[in-house]
């Protein structure tokens, strides 16, 4: 997959992976989650309750609550606000319906 972060002139820290649906998706220690999925071209990561529309990244500062996932077994964690680590479990949030909530 295309690289989408910048390159140029950006020092990273260190390289690992996180699993995102049962895939490898790379990460950079000092990213959050939610940057880690924009870089690797995964735009839904999460689903409505109502209609089941698919939602992702929005604001990226934690006001808007669209970023929604279940992290680590964690439901309603916010990807832009969680730094990715080593061996991290993400998943796509279903609707509440879907997940029997
Ligand atoms: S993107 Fe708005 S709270 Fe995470």
């Amino acid at each position: 997959m295309e690289e989408k972060r910048v390159i140029k002139g950006v020092e990273r820290g260190r390289r690992f992976e996180i699993t995102v649906d049962g895939e490898k998706v790379i990460a950079y220690e000092g990213e959050t989650i939610g940057a880690a999925l924009m870089a690797a071209g995964r735009r839904t990561l999460r689903y409505t309750n109502k209609k089941e529309h698919p939602r992702g990244l929005y604001c990226g500062i934690g006001l808007c609550q669209e970023c929604r996932m279940v992290i680590n077994g964690v439901a309603n964690t916010q990807a832009c606000k969680t730094l990715a680590a080593p061996g991290c479990q993400v998943e796509t949030q279903k609707s509440d319906k879907k997940r029997g909530v």
